[in-house]
């Protein structure tokens, strides 16, 4: 089979993106803005983004810190805590602007502190959601501090994930950021009103590269990269281009001094060069063929919405990567920072 040189598709979404706030948020959002139509946008700021009117102005702020033309749009989520009302959850549905809600168990990752601490506690709130469509978006690790770090998605399916799904036989629910093959057989043994989303780093890494010659603060991600037969099973889920799986690059920028110290953020800033990642690691799974409904048409149809009407065009030639990208008043270091991609997007 000849090689394909030039890959057209539909414009891409990101259904899991951080793009922080303030002086960074107009260093963060171009990135995404340039090859995105849409991004859901995770509410964990400091403090986090718990009511639909701090989410619409948080809305405000990111159109405000897009480039002159841009058409992006961002898709805006609120942060479940344990006195979200069911109140909040119908203005959030009358809003139009939000698509779902986020849940962070409570100090499962960054700025999770707000997070809910007994999901029991939120069961009317969820009892809403299921009522009125909206779904619930999930960070899913269980945060009991004797859980090995490893191990934390796995126990979160079993003791809370499979009961609530059946708990709420209505309730849309995206399982985001899968990292191990527990999860892709949950995913494709579940009823189809739930999903997950797919990081680049857990399709094109292993843990091996936390700890390629030395530590590698860039590589440290929650949920943490787990060994290759997860990769390899979460790889074959979209190579084989189930519907339920799509693209959400989690990514999440941190300033270089914050990841690179004694005590780092979990987080990688995949956002310069999340499409050709993506190519990248659909191609060295022979599945290129596959990219356009993992990235184009697999999250509209589990949000119900339209798919983008315009289209993008990878080619392939090298794209070089900075060592750094201007973040505030810091840097912010990508993903293969000062290294190379065999594809890229042609503006
Ligand atoms: O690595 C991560 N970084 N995982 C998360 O869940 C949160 C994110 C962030 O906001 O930095
Ligand atoms: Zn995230």
């Amino acid at each position: 089979m000849a090689t394909i040189e030039e890959l057209r598709i539909r414009r891409p979404d990101d259904w899991h993106l951080h793009v922080r706030d303030g002086d960074v948020l107009g260093d963060a959002v171009p990135h995404s803005a340039r090859q995105f139509a849409r991004a859901v946008i995770m509410p964990n700021l400091k403090p986090p983004v718990v009511s639909v009117e701090q989410a619409l102005q948080y809305r405000e702020r990111i159109l405000d810190a897009l480039p002159q033309g841009s058409n992006f749009n961002p898709l805006m989520t609120i942060y479940l805590t344990d006195s979200t009302s069911p109140k909040e959850i119908r203005k959030a549905v009358d809003s139009g602007l939000i698509v779902g809600v986020k849940l962070y168990p409570a100090g499962a990752t960054t700025h999770s502190d707000a997070g809910v601490t007994d999901i029991r506690n939120t069961y009317p709130t969820l009892q809403a959601m299921q009522d009125l469509g909206l779904p619930l978006l999930v960070h899913g690790e269980a945060t009991a501090p004797s859980v090995d770090i490893f191990d934390r998605e796995q126990v979160f399916i079993d003791n809370t994930l499979i009961p609530l799904v059946e708990q709420f036989p209505g309730l849309k629910i995206v399982l985001e950021h899968i990292t191990t093959a527990q999860a892709v057989e949950f995913v494709r043994e579940a009823p189809e009103r739930v999903g997950a989303t797919v990081t680049p780093q857990h399709i094109l890494m292993n843990r091996n590269a936390l700890f390629q010659g030395g530590m590698r603060p860039h590589h440290f991600c929650l949920p943490v990269l787990k060994r290759e037969t997860h990769r390899v099973a979460i790889m074959e889920a979209l190579a084989e281009g189930h519907p339920r799986f799509f693209l959400g690059t989690d990514s999440a920028p941190h300033p270089q001094g914050a990841k690179e110290s004694a005590c780092g953020c979990a987080g990688i800033f995949s956002a310069p060069a999340a499409i050709e990642f993506y190519a990248e690691a659909f191609e060295q799974a022979g599945a290129l063929d596959k990219l356009e409904a993992f990235a184009s048409l697999n999250g509209p149809a589990f949000y119900g919405l339209p798919v983008n009407e315009d289209f993008i065009t990878l080619r392939r030639e090298p794209l070089s990567l900075p060592e750094a990208y201007p973040f505030g008043k810091e840097r912010v270091v990508p993903l293969r920072a000062g290294g190379q991609l065999s594809w890229r997007l042609v503006d």
